[in-house]
């Protein structure tokens, strides 16, 4: 009844559309509905309640204190987040901000949002009169998708770092088949790239275009890159072309916290950040906004920062609706930690356990994109070896270490990426040091002289090379057995959080 009473609210155009579904046949199946035959289903755990779910978290735990973490933007959250994740927090409907609620009953709400805020610009050094922080937005790309909707109009123009070269999708990813990242769609987008001979930025070329390309916002940031951004010269460019300067340093935001590589914020006029990579917190991002004066002219006329309100407005309700607030108080807990001494020694033995690895992969024979790291990762690129990226990502993943393929400077096709990505930050935050990486350097050597060993007679694509995978006995065998060497390294190594079986 509700239902049709609902579509008589509708153009005709959509009633008509309504009518040709009504006379196809059926395809709903009847919803099977039982009594639940435990004790409570309100107060039950999920071990109860659901154990077909608890069962796939259980595996997944199991799966992550096995093996070795190599994935660069993840990390191990500690105990204190999940607590703050699985709070009454998750419950409360909260759209606004502080003081300025669609709904009642937030003061608490408020005063968490609020000590987020204020912890969020504590850990990077902002005066609150110089800068504001949102930390509602859901995740980095629609973090990111913000920023350009609240500065740039639509049909703009962006300029990021491009997702070949080390970027993020989020930065105005497109192909020249395909605009693959809305931020590309909605935005007119040209990236910048690295120096294929050495893979560093070009700034030359990036200023060049800039100045031919004008755009609102340059995107100083990266997902794959092992180098320090200059972001002086950053900023430079971006004051001689008239754009703002936005920083995107959701890989490096933890050791931008210990103080460990350069900060942007002394340069940037926006920062961007997800929280749930080298912050270490839940899963969800934060921006970054300067207030004051912007500019002064020749006459000694100010130019005020208008960020704040068009960033809010466009996270919420631009955006989004109403915030998580389990994962902004998860957020707080995690910024709390960043302020510890604690934190600031795991960033350190974070690049320095990079620099290790790296460093006993390039005795190995192994070429390094940029020749090492300074950061929380590095990009080997397998192409002087003769092996894919990917290959090699499948075989080491049999043998549980989870690194991801990656393309290197040059690369022709991005569906066959000629390297992997290793990163650090995960591994470090089980206690993992210089002379564990070693070890880890040597069981990827060990990985890939396995997949070196079957290449040629593996077949020719990807599909072949998994299915010579899943039927060789031989190199089945040869991958349990690194994969035993794997798991009874890590046996050593407690996850935070993650200690039962
Ligand atoms: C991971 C990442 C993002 C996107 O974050 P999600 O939370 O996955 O949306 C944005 N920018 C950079 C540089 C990243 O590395
Ligand atoms: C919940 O969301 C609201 C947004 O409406 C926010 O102001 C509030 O701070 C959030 N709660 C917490 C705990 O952060
Ligand atoms: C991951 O967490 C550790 C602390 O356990 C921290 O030192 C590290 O910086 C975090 N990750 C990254 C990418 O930095």
């Amino acid at each position: 009844m509700q239902r049709a009473s609902f579509l008589l609210r509708f153009p005709p155009a959509l009633k008509a559309v309504s009518r040709t579904m009504a006379t196809r046949t059926p395809t709903l199946v009847p919803v099977d509905r039982q009594a639940y035959n435990g004790g409570d289903m309100i107060h039950d755990p999920i071990a109860t309640v659901d154990p077909e779910a608890f069962e796939i978290m259980k595996q997944e735990k199991k799966r992550q204190r096995r093996g070795l973490e190599l994935i660069a933007s993840e990390n191990f959250t500690t105990k204190s987040v999940y607590d703050a994740l699985a709070s009454a927090m998750s419950n409360k409907y909260s759209e606004g901000y502080p003081g300025a609620r669609y709904y009642g009953g937030n003061e608490f709400i408020d005063q968490m949002e609020l000590l987020c805020q204020k912890r969020a610009l504590q850990v990077f050094g902002c005066d609150p009169k110089d800068w504001g922080v949102n930390v509602q937005p859901l995740s980095g790309a629609p973090a990111n998708l913000a920023v350009y909707t609240a500065i740039v109009e639509a049909g703009g123009r962006i300029m990021g770092l491009d997702l070949p070269d080390g970027g993020h999708l989020s930065h105005g990813f497109f192909t020249p088949t395909r605009k693959v990242s809305v931020t590309s769609i909605f935005f007119e987008s040209m990236p910048y790239k690295v120096n294929p001979k050495t893979g560093l930025i070009d700034y030359d070329q990036l200023e060049q275009n800039a100045m031919l390309f004008r755009p609102k916002v340059i995107v100083a940031g990266m997902s794959c890159y092992a180098r320090h951004l200059d972001y002086a010269r950053f900023r430079k460019i971006a004051d001689k072309c008239g754009a703002y300067l936005m920083a995107d340093m959701a890989h490096i935001a933890g050791l931008v916290a210990g103080g460990v590589v350069p900060s942007p914020f002394e340069y940037a006029d926006i920062v961007t950040t997800t929280t749930h990579k080298s912050l270490r917190g839940p899963r969800g991002a934060l921006i970054f906004y300067r207030k004051g004066v912007r500019s002064v002219n020749a006459k000694g006329v100010e130019t005020m920062y208008d960020l704040g309100s068009k960033i809010d407005t466009a996270v919420f309700p631009g955006l989004q609706g109403g915030p998580h607030n389990h994962t902004i108080s998860g957020i707080a807990v995690a910024l709390k930690q960043c302020l510890t001494t604690d934190f600031q020694e795991y960033a350190k033995q974070t690049v320095a356990n990079s620099k290790a690895l790296a460093g006993r992969l390039a005795e190995l024979g192994y070429t390094l994109v940029t020749g090492g790291t300074d950061n929380h990762l590095c990009l080997v690129d397998l192409r002087p070896k003769g092996v894919e990226g990917a290959r090699v990502e499948h075989v080491l993943d049999l043998a549980h270490i989870a690194c991801n393929k990656n393309t290197c400077p040059g690369d022709v096709s991005a569906l066959r990426p000629g390297g992997i990505r290793l990163g650090t930050p995960a591994l470090t935050s089980r206690d993992f040091k210089e002379e564990d990486f070693v070890k880890v350097a040597e069981f990827i050597h060990k990985g890939v002289e396995i997949c070196l060993k079957y290449n040629d007679k593996a077949g020719k694509t990807m599909k072949d090379f998994k299915a010579f995978c899943e039927s060789s006995e031989e190199l089945k065998a040869d991958a349990k057995k690194l994969g035993d060497e794997v798991m009874e390294f890590t046996t050593n190594f407690p996850i935070p959080g993650n200690e039962e079986a």
